[in-house]
C-alpha cells in the first residue's frame, strides 16, 4: 500500500449530505456545531487509496453507462473470502444487491410469504425488523442472555418460544450490537435450531471484518458446511472500507432452488448493478484493502480500549467488550435513570448523537449504542462529556 492510513486526521463531514452528521440537529436536536455524532454505522475515515484511485480512474474516463461484464468483481470477492475467510465461493452462488437492507429484503419475499414468522436475535441491527413488518411478517424476537456481562445463546428458550409459523431466521454475525464474535459452538447450535424448525438461514456477516485482535470470525459456511443447503450469506464491502453510500452488497447463496426464487425476486424487482459501487467494491479487496483492514482494527481497538477504561469509571454505566465492530453497546441500567432521562443527558448536556437501545428489539431498554470510529481525540472528548454528564454520580 501507498502510506500508512492516517486515522487521526479530522475530516470535516457537515454539509456533505451526511445522515451521521448532517442529521443528527433534526432528529436528536444534538447540535450541529458542537455536537458530536456517534450514531450511523459509518467511519469518519476515507476508504483506502486503492477504492479512492478506482473512482478517480471512472472520472477520468467520464462516461458512465450501464455496469457489465462483473468478472473482475467476482474474481475479487473469491479472492478476498478465500484469503481472509477460508471459505471457498462458487462463483454462480453469488448475488449483487444494492446493499444489505435491500438484501435482507429480498431474501424476506424471496423465502417467506405474508404472516410468516422471521426470527431475529434481540437486540439486533434495527433495520432487519422494519423490513419485516412493512414487508407483512411477523417479527419473532428471541431474546439473548447475557452472562458475565456479554450476550449469550438461550437455544432452549428460544425453542419454547416458536410456535411453527416461523420460516426464516436472520442472523447477525458478529453481532451488532453488543461486539460478539460467535464461537464455532455456538454456530453449530444456531444452525441445528435453523435445521429443527425447519428455518432458511439468513447470516449477515457484514461486519465480519471488523474483528478485534485476539478474536477470530468463522464464516457460517466454514464452521458448518452441513447447514448449506438452507443458507443464505450476506456479505460486504462497505462496512468493512467506508463506503456504505456505494449502497452495495453480496448475497451469497450455495443452494440452487433458494437461488432461483432469489432470482426471480431480483428480477421481479428490477435490480441491477451500480457502477460506482462495483468498481469500488472490487478495488477494494485485494492486498492493499487488506492491509487497510488490518491497520484500522487495531486504531479501532486502541478506540475501544479508551473510550471502556473511561465509560466503566463512571458509576452505573458498563460497555460492553467488544470482540468485532466498532459500535459500543453501553447499559445505563446501574445508574437507576429511566431511559429518558440518561438520554436526555447524553444528547442534551454531553451533546452526542447516538443509537436508542429500545429500537435494537427486547432487551435493549437500558442501552445507548456509541460509534467509535471516529478518530481518537474526539472519543477522548465524547468520554469527557459523558464524565460531565454524569458527574453527580462520581
Ligand atoms: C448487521 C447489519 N446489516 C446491514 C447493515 C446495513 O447494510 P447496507 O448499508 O448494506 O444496507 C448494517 C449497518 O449498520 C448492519 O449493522
Amino acid at each position: 500500500m501507498n502510506s500508512l492510513p492516517n486515522f487521526d486526521e479530522r475530516i470535516e463531514r457537515r454539509g456533505t449530505h451526511s445522515a451521521k452528521w448532517d442529521m443528527m440537529e433534526p432528529l436528536y436536536g444534538v447540535p450541529s456545531d458542537s455536537g458530536i455524532a456517534m450514531w450511523v454505522a459509518d467511519m469518519d475515515f476515507r476508504p483506502p487509496a486503492c477504492v479512492q484511485a478506482a473512482l478517480e480512474s471512472m472520472n477520468a474516463h467520464g462516461v458512465y453507462g450501464y455496469f457489465g461484464d462483473d468478472r473482475a468483481y467476482v474474481a475479487a470477492i473469491r479472492w478476498w473470502m478465500q484469503h481472509r475467510h477460508g471459505w471457498e465461493v462458487a462463483p454462480s452462488s453469488i448475488f449483487t444487491t444494492h446493499g444489505l437492507v435491500n438484501g435482507t429484503a429480498l431474501c424476506v419475499d424471496a423465502f417467506t410469504e405474508p404472516g410468516d414468522g422471521v426470527v431475529l436475535m434481540t437486540p439486533v441491527y434495527h433495520a432487519f425488523a422494519r423490513v419485516i413488518s412493512f414487508a407483512g411478517r411477523k417479527v419473532v424476537e428471541c431474546p439473548l442472555a447475557v452472562e458475565d456481562g456479554r450476550y449469550v445463546l438461550d437455544i432452549p428458550g428460544w425453542d419454547a418460544l416458536l410456535t411453527g409459523n416461523e420460516r426464516m431466521m436472520i442472523l447477525c454475525s458478529p453481532h451488532n450490537p453488543g461486539g460478539r464474535v460467535w464461537s464455532r459452538q455456538e454456530l453449530q447450535e444456531i444452525a441445528a435450531f435453523c435445521e429443527r424448525h425447519n428455518l432458511i438461514l439468513v447470516s449477515d456477516e457484514i461486519h465480519h471484518d471488523l474483528v478485534m485482535p485476539g478474536h477470530k470470525h468463522t464464516v457460517m459456511p466454514v464452521a458448518v458446511p452441513e447447514v448449506m443447503d438452507r443458507l443464505v450469506m450476506m456479505t460486504a464491502t462497505t462496512k468493512t472500507f467506508n463506503i456504505a453510500g456505494a449502497h452495495i452488497g453480496n448475497v451469497i447463496i450455495p443452494n440452487e432452488a433458494l437461488r432461483a426464487r432469489f432470482q426471480r425476486r431480483l428480477s421481479a424487482m428490477g435490480i441491477s448493478p451500480n457502477s460506482f459501487g462495483m468498481a469500488m467494491a472490487t478495488a477494494a479487496y485485494s492486498p492493499e484493502g487488506a492491509a487497510w483492514v488490518d491497520a484500522l482494527t487495531g486504531y479501532i481497538d486502541g478506540n475501544r480500549r479508551l473510550f471502556d477504561e473511561g465509560v466503566n469509571a463512571i458509576p452505573g454505566l458498563r460497555s460492553m467488550s467488544l470482540e468485532a465492530t466498532y459500535l459500543a453497546w453501553v447499559v445505563f441500567a446501574g445508574t437507576g435513570m429511566e431511559p429518558g432521562e440518561f438520554t436526555e443527558r447524553v444528547e442534551k448536556q454531553a451533546r452526542i448523537a447516538v443509537n436508542h437501545g429500545p429500537t435494537f428489539g427486547k432487551g435493549g431498554g437500558s442501552f445507548l449504542r456509541f460509534n467509535l470510529a471516529t478518530p481518537r481525540d474526539v472519543v477522548q472528548e465524547a468520554v469527557e462529556r459523558l464524565k460531565g454528564a454524569f458527574a453527580d454520580l462520581q
